[in-house]
């Protein structure tokens, strides 16, 4: 797939449904009694690997494209696969749908395509084990494939080293099956959707969080628009429960695939795009304060609560950036922007530093690498370092042949950097955007001015 700079974008974009979200109705809807209606279900291949590990469980999902519908069987309503369940790329597939396995009666093995087959295990077989779970790495090396035999659990209060959601909902799923209560710390408050809509579905999650002084403040969920990012530690509890119940959900539109357009319509000239019905949730949202440090022109319109999700229509237009640092609390917020937002600083005045984000080197591809490799080789002025990038900005970027790597978010971003650099950019394995944005590339040339 090729891209030349282009002059300008502009116009609508209403983006598919969130990943995360998505996910989860499928996952907490086949293990909830009754029907879970979803809309705007993410029709992206991760998302569809989650409904097919349920289906190979016994349970009904019928996939109307629009409209998913999961016809739940309850807590204990899971029957064994006949075969190995495959999560393919997703790593909230496989992490998730471990805390669900390790509670049942009967084994089961994981596994997925190569990429998660190198994603590491450890931090979700470690806690899963201490709540009495039977987990182990086919191969010896803390990787898929893994082997899950179901036992009875125990809670247990677990003090997570990452801000990891995947972590956290794994040990809280698990949670709803143990003995007592169940808590997970974690330094800072890392995407609250299970903790919404298990809560939404009829459990008992609470969440208590430390602001920058060590003040513990306690909330049943900490969805609330407008509400500012905690700094501090985050503990969310979450008692057995005896059944889960079937509910509708409305799927917001992806953030993480929304901030391809909001940086596009940012960097490019002559450029204004409004984005459709986007999930604002402050613990998604951390991107929406980083264009407000850099000098971006956004603004929020028509935001409402979806189920329990805040959602807005976001305008951008282009802006005269400038560079920004982007560390501590805020990381885990905008974990999945990182990429593009380090493309976008390439295009701002000054220096923009990314720190505490090595999480980054464990994601679908070492997104630190790959980001340093591929801005450089379009000319950007980036150093690579443990936990994240320092970023130049303020030269201008040529186009090069982008190897993806077989990494959705790195692909969306290169094509959007193309569209911003002089000459032609060729990006390798673009097809990848499947994961996540089937239809992203028509999309995006949906938006380019012609001249
Ligand atoms: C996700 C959590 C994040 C994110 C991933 C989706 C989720 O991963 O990067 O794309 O749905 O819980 P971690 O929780 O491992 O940081």
């Amino acid at each position: 797939m090729k891209f030349a700079g282009c002059s300008g974008l502009r116009g609508e974009v209403t983006v598919p449904g969130d990943k995360s979200i998505s996910h989860r109705s499928v996952m907490f809807g086949s293990i909830a009694k009754g029907i879970t209606e979803v809309h705007n279900y993410l029709q992206g291949a991760d998302c569809l690997s989650t409904i097919s590990c349920f289906q190979k469980m016994g349970i009904e999902i019928e996939n109307r494209g629009d409209v998913v519908l999961v016809h739940g069987k309850g807590l204990r309503g899971l029957t064994p696969p006949a075969e190995v369940l495959d999560c393919g790329n997703s790593g909230t597939t496989t992490r998730l749908i471990s805390g669900i396995l390790s509670a049942q009666d009967f084994d089961v093995t994981l596994t997925g395509d190569a990429s998660i087959q190198k994603r590491p295990m450890k931090r979700i077989m470690e806690p899963l084990s201490l709540m009495g779970a039977s987990i182990e790495s086919v191969n010896g090396n803390g990787c898929a494939p893994l082997r899950i035999s179901g036992r009875r659990l125990h809670g247990i209060s677990y003090p997570s080293k990452v801000a990891s959601a995947q972590v956290k909902s794994a040990i809280l799923l698990a949670g709803l099956y143990a003995d007592g209560e169940t808590s997970v710390t974690e330094p800072y408050l890392s995407r609250n959707h299970s903790e919404i809509m298990l809560n939404y579905f009829g459990a008992d999650v609470r969440t208590e969080i430390e602001d920058a002084a060590g003040t513990c403040g306690s909330a049943n969920t900490v969805e609330l628009p407008g509400q500012p990012q905690p700094a501090g530690r985050a503990t969310a509890v979450i008692r057995p429960a005896k059944e889960l119940h079937g509910n509708l959900v409305e799927v917001p539109g992806d953030i993480s695939s929304a901030a391809f357009f909001l940086c596009a319509g940012l960097m490019a000239p002559n450029s204004e795009i409004l984005v459709k019905n986007v999930g604002i949730n402050p613990t998604r949202a951390g991107i929406l304060s980083v264009i407000r440090d850099m000098g971006g022109d956004i603004t929020l319109l028509n935001e409402h609560a979806g189920s329990g999700e805040p959602t807005a229509d976001i305008l951008v237009r282009s802006s005269s950036l400038h560079g920004t640092v982007i560390e501590g609390a805020v990381i885990p917020t905008l974990i999945d922007e990182l990429p593009v937002i380090a493309a976008m600083a390439c295009f701002a005045d000054g220096t923009t530093v990314i720190r505490d984000a090595a999480e980054l080197k464990v994601k679908e591809s070492d997104r630190i690498a790959v980001m340093t490799e591929n801005l450089t080789a379009m000319g950007a002025d980036v150093t690579a370092a443990e936990d994240g990038m320092i970023i130049r900005g303020g030269r201008p970027l040529h186009g090069a042949v982008i190897d993806s790597h077989l990494d959705h978010r790195i692909a969306m971003t290169f094509a959007v950097a193309g569209l911003c650099a002089d000459g032609e950019t060729e990006i390798l394995g673009a097809e990848c955007v499947n994961i996540s944005y089937p239809q992203f590339y028509e999309d995006l040339k949906r938006l380019l001015i012609l001249s």
